[in-house]
């Protein structure tokens, strides 16, 4: 069950992390800002995505998302903490099976890829469906050996 949410932004997500985090404070949760408020071009989506992303893989955030241009250099970043499946989506079908099938713990967005409208809908669907389990649990453990090193031969 997903309550707090980290959501993090370079300058070019600014707009999108406000209208994300407005439709998500008035739903009752809590959110957290990793992001900036100020339009200096001198940020760097590292810096942003890895604080949250060790926040989502230590407990602190039962879920983040994370905005830049395109969302790839958020994703890039946080894929590189252990335990993270950060994705980036652009539409809903994506958003529902990087939930019921990947389980994705940090969503990420290009703001310069999606608006408003489409970005809440992005979230609803990542947030209102379940987890199904079973094989894709097996498939997701095998994600996380390969993050351990410790993907054999025994998955060939
Ligand atoms: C910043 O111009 C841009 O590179 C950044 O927001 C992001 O899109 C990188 O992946």
């Amino acid at each position: 069950m997903i309550k707090t949410i980290g959501i993090g932004n370079d300058h070019t997500g600014i707009a999108l992390k406000q209208a994300i985090s407005d439709y998500l404070s008035q739903q009752g949760y809590t959110i957290i800002n990793y992001g900036v408020d100020q339009l200096v071009k001198d940020d760097n989506y590292p810096e942003i995505a890895y604080p949250l992303s060790v926040d989502v893989s230590n407990g602190k955030l039962d879920g983040g998302i994370l905005i830049c241009g395109t969302g790839i250099g958020m994703s890039l970043s946080a894929n590189k903490v252990k335990g993270i499946r950060a994705v980036v989506v652009s539409e809903p079908y994506s958003a529902k099976m990087a939930r019921i099938h990947n389980n994705a713990n940090i969503l990420c967005f290009g703001a310069r890829v999606v608006g408003v409208e489409v970005a809440k809908m992005i979230v609803d669907h990542w947030l209102h469906h379940e987890f199904e389990g079973g094989r894709h649990q097996k498939r997701i453990d095998m994600i996380t050996s390969i993050e351990q090193g410790s993907f054999g031969s025994n998955h060939h």
